[in-house]
Parts: structure tokens; sequence; C-alpha cells
């Protein structure tokens, strides 16, 4: 994800910027630049690390001791010197960088052009630019307002101008925002560890707020101009602390930013009347309403984000879906032809397995769509359509706010579909519409809920074995459940269909055997009611995943694990938390590594 970095002060701002950005990369990024107000406004800006920009700034210096910085993540255009921030308008008076998306970007731009605009990169941020020059009047903070007031979306954005040196305005729409508060000089960034060496003082910016920064501290305020009087933060976290956003692993740091995640991904994306608008998916509805089928391909998490895809697709739409392991498909001959879409979903879009499986597909005359996280990687760069999952770089080897993403991409795309070919159910597609924009609040409110998640890890940490059962959707996130377990944890566990369970695997249920079940799909319910009482009579440990308002399930389960109500078809995608939060905990219960779990790699680039 993208990192900010500002700075007002007695120093060179360029060494103060370039040390930041450093310290932000962990984010991830694909460019990085700075700006710093001298006589003039001067830019230096490099796709690649950082290392490149500190290069080329020792190579043409820059003088000032005001600037803004930032790495970027691509979103709006590939990763190149030209998308590289920061932008400035045309005459480079006024410098911007920016973190996040504005979702009227098409819009905002299609306008500015007919109004005589003409812009040089292919990210939203230029735009931002033009509309704080076009509402400049001699107020730096009320042309911020005025620009701000036209994008809408959730982004952080900072501004400089030549017009009024010595200050740095910054709004936050949700995407963090933070001032350093140091001793005759003031520090912005998007996140803590990058000032944290210099400042423990700081001000948090919150939603919907704007701040006037200058070398004495800063002015907050609402974004309709009221006076916000801000507690300064003290923080004491050590800096490997801080680079975790005070978490104790970047994987628990990961599994709480999921409600921002499906935010991010949401945006701009779905209309409140369904209709679902994805940038560089380039179907035409001509092809939607011909579709003969629909294959989803994939490994691992990305795999088990497929099945919860495809029942999607199936319960949407009414038309064949089908979900494959990308090293099966390889080599099973598949039936894939003309007509066909193939969805390859992977987090690096550079899995070995799945490259080969998406162009077995292209061969074959499919199309391929790509819905990955990384932008520019070899199944983007290949497929015909991509959909972007934006859930940000992710450092914790084992998958969360990925597959949250992966999911999210999922919906978008079968209500994209159906907007062309017809929806089989559209109240069942108004329920899902609404119930995505009320996602993020539920999840949120989900992660409130550790502690009584943190409290039945201690009954699986003892496990030498646990079950993970459910029905349809909710067997997709059973397998999901057992797998992050088994990836950090190194409990053996086993995922399996409910009504599979006295197939065989019933004789291994014995007593304190933890069994976890999910139970989302009403219904399903009774019939997996069966299943948790085929192995109550054998003495085992029932954890369920259910509904708050689900008031049956107490009398058959050890403990219940809650999740907000939501139509069953989303339900998997509150449903899934849980089960990642048990898999950490139990993780930290047994003192394993959890960011870096034993024999398993984040991109898999072998066969
Ligand atoms: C699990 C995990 C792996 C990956 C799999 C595919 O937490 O991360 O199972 O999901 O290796 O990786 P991508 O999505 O990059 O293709």
């Amino acid at each position: 994800m993208c990192g900010i970095m500002g700075y007002v002060g007695p120093n060179q701002a360029a060494p103060v910027l370039l040390d930041g950005l450093r310290r932000l990369e962990y984010r991830g990024y694909d460019s990085a630049g700075i700006a710093v107000l001298g006589s003039t406004i001067e830019v230096r800006k490099a796709e690649g690390k950082v290392g490149r920009l500190i290069d080329l700034t020792e190579a043409s210096p820059l003088d000032g001791s005001v600037g803004i910085g930032h790495t970027r993540w691509a979103t709006h255009g590939a990763p190149s010197d030209l998308n590289a921030h920061p932008h400035s308008d045309p005459s480079g008076a006024f410098v911007v960088v920016h973190n996040g998306i504005i979702e009227n970007f098409y819009d905002l731009r299609d306008r500015l052009i007919a109004d005589g605009h003409e812009f040089v990169s292919e990210t939203d941020t230029e735009i931002l630019a033009h509309l704080v020059a076009e509402a400049y009047d001699g107020d730096l903070a009320g042309a911020v307002r005025r620009a701000v007031s036209q994008a809408e979306g959730a982004y952080a954005l900072v501004v400089m101008t030549v017009h009024e040196p010595g200050k740095i305005v910054a709004v936050r729409r949700i995407s963090p925002l933070v001032v350093g508060l140091g001793d005759g000089e003031t520090f912005l960034a998007s996140d803590i560890p990058a000032v944290l060496h210099r400042t423990r003082d700081f001000l948090i910016v919150e939603d919907g707020e704007l701040v006037i920064v200058d070398s004495e501290g800063a002015t907050i305020e609402t974004i309709e101009g009221v006076t916000v009087e801000r507690d300064r933060l003290h923080v004491d976290w050590d800096s490997e602390m801080a680079e975790k956003g005070g978490y104790d692993h970047f994987m628990l740091k990961e599994i709480h930013e999921q409600p921002a995640v499906v935010t991010e991904t949401l945006a701009g994306r779905l209309e409140e009347d369904g209709s679902a608008w994805l940038d560089n998916v380039h179907f035409d509805d001509a092809f939607a309403r011909n579709l003969r089928r629909i294959w989803i391909t994939a490994c691992g998490t990305a795999y088990n984000a497929g099945m919860v895809g495809s029942e999607v697709f199936r319960r949407l739409l009414r038309m064949p879906t089908s979900v494959e392991y990308a090293h099966e498909m390889r080599y099973a001959d598949p039936l894939v032809a003309e007509g066909d879409l193939v969805i390859a979903i992977s987090q690096s879009g550079e899995t070995a397995d799945t490259l080969a499986a998406a162009r077995l597909a292209k061969e074959r005359g499919a199309r391929l769509l790509a819905l990955t996280n990384v932008v520019g990687s070899t199944l983007a760069r290949e497929a015909d359509d991509i959909l972007y999952t934006r859930a940000g770089p992710e450092i914790s080897v084992a998958s969360t706010k990925a597959y949250m993403a992966m999911l999210i991409g999922q919906y978008l795309l079968a209500l994209r579909i159906g907007a062309a070919r017809g929806l089989a159910d559209p109240d069942l597609a108004s329920r899902v519409i609404h119930g995505l924009h009320a996602l993020p609040a539920a999840l949120e409110s989900v992660m409130h809920r550790e502690a009584e998640v943190a409290e039945a890890a201690k009954r699986i940490a003892e496990a030498d074995d646990v079950y993970f059962i459910g029905r349809g959707l909710d067997y997709a996130i059973a397998v999901e459940g057992s797998l992050k377990l088994k990836e950090i944890s190194y409990v053996h566990s086993e995922a399996m269909p409910a009504g599979e369970l006295k197939h065989g695997t019933l004789a291994l249920i014995t007593e304190g055997i933890p069994v976890v079940v999910v139970l989302t799909q009403e219904a399903l319910y009774d019939k997996t009611v069966s299943a948790i009482q085929e192995v109550k009579a054998r003495g085992g440990d029932i954890i369920a995943v259910a509904y708050d308002d689900d008031d049956r399930i107490a009398r058959f389960a050890d403990t219940v694990l809650r999740i907000p109500r939501s139509d069953d078809l989303l339900g998997p995608v509150s449903g899934v938390v849980p089960l990642q939060l048990l898999a950490y905990h139990v993780a930290k219960i047994r003192g394993n590594d959890i960011d870096q779990p034993r024999n398993l790699a984040k991109s898999v680039t072998v066969e």
C-alpha cells in the first residue's frame, strides 16, 4: 500500500523524506518520489526502489526545508517513472501525493479534458493536482477543500504549493494519516514507523478531517472547516511493533485490515443499483450473454476463495461454473473452449501452476480473466481482463486479507456478468449488493470478539487433530479455516463436507477431539446439526461459527463464535474471520513463527 511522508522544519527536507520512505518500505511499493519546495518546487521520482530515488537525488540534489514524499503501490496505471508520485498541475506550482482511490476518476478526468486540461500520467492522483490548482484563490486549505468535495473514494491526500511556502495541507478520507510533532519541525506520514525515531508525539488525523501543517505543529479541522481539538498520542512502541501497527504480527494486522480491504476493493466499482463498473475488465455484454461456462483455477488459499466464488456464480447466474486446482487442470486435458471464461485467481500473479493453467485456457480459445493483487504481475500481463483485488501488499506469508479481497472480487464479477445476461434471482442480487456495502462494519464487529476466539484457541492448541465441517458455502470456508490452521499452527487438520463425516472419518472422532462447525447456510442448517449430533455422541468438542441471532446452536455446541447476520450468500465473508483468528491464536499459543511459517512461500514460482 502507498506510503506518504511530509516535512516542514529547519532542516533539509530531502534526507528526512527519503529516510521516512525507507522506513515505509515494509508496506510494499513499486515506485517512489519526493518534491521539495525551495524557490520553486522540484520533483524527483522513479520506478523501483527508494535506493534508485536516492541515487537520483544525489545526482541532482534538492534544496529546501518543506517537502512531501510517496511510495506508490500501483492502482491506476502501471508502475513507471511517469505514474510515480508526486504529481503536479501544469504550472508546477502545486504538487500532490495521494494514497487510495478516486472512485469518480473517469468522470472527473473527462470533465477536465473537456475544459482543456492535459494529463501526462495515467493516475487518478494527477487529477487532484489539477483540481486544487483550479480551485486556488489564495488559500490552499480552501482550495483543497473544494477539490476533495468533487472527489469520491477512500484516500489520503497531501498538497504543497509555491504560493504558500512553509505549509502542507492534507486530508484524510479513510486512508490513514498521522502528524508527528517535533521540536520546531513537523512530520506527516501514512504510518507511525516512518518518523518514530524522530518523535514519539503524534496527532492522529481522523476520517473526514483536514490538517494544516507548519513547523510549529498542526491545525486539524473537519472537512467543513470546524476546528478540532485533538490530544497528543505518546507512542512507546519499539520500531518493530510500530511497523506492525502495534499488533504482534503482520498476520494479525492484516486480519484486522480486512474491513478496509473490502472498502477499497469495492470502491467505485459497485453502484447502489447493482451495476458493477470494473476497470480493466473489457469483455462486452455480448460476450457475457453468450458465455458458455465459467472455470475458476488457482492454488491454495486462492483455490479456496474460488470454491466460494464458484457457488456465488452458480447461485447468482445459474450457469455452469467449476473450480479447478491449477496443478490438476494443466494436466487434465480440460474441456475448455472458445466462449468460456477462465478466471485465474492468484494473489501474487506469479504462481507457476496457475500461470500454466491460464496459458492452457488461452491456447484453447477461452477468455482469460486475472483476479490478482499485484499490478503488472505475469498473470495480469497475460490476461484479457484483469480485476485487481486492491488488498495492498500482504506481508504475512499465510494469506488472509488477499483471500478476503478475492471473495469480494468474485461477487463483483458475478454482478457484472449478471447485469449483461440477467440475474437468476434479482432479489437475491439486491440483498447481496446491500450486504456488500454493509460488510466493512460487519467485519469490524467480528474483530471485537477476538477474545472469545482466543479462548477457544486454547483447547485447539493442545489437540493433535482438528476437523472442520460445513455444507455448501460453509464447507468452502471450512477448507480455508483448516488450511490456515495447518499452515501456521502445524496442528493436523482436515476439512470435509458435514455429510461426508459418517462415510468413514467418524471413526476418528473420540472424546475431546475438536470439531469446528460452520453454520451460515440456513437451508442446510438442520442437516449440519445432524452431523453435530454424530460428533457429540462420540464426545467431540464442538466449536461453532454461527449468526448472532441463532438461538438454537447453544444447545449443540460447546463454544459458539458469533458473526453478524447477513444474507446466506455472504455468510462466508464474515464467517471466515473467526477461523483466521482461531488459526492465529493457536499458532501464537504454540509459540510458532506466525509471519514466516515453515515450508510455505509467499509466491510459489516453481511447479
Ligand atoms: C496460503 C497461501 C498459499 C497461496 C498459494 C497461491 O495462506 O498463501 O496457499 O494461496 O500458494 O498463491 P497465489 O495466490 O499467489 O497464487
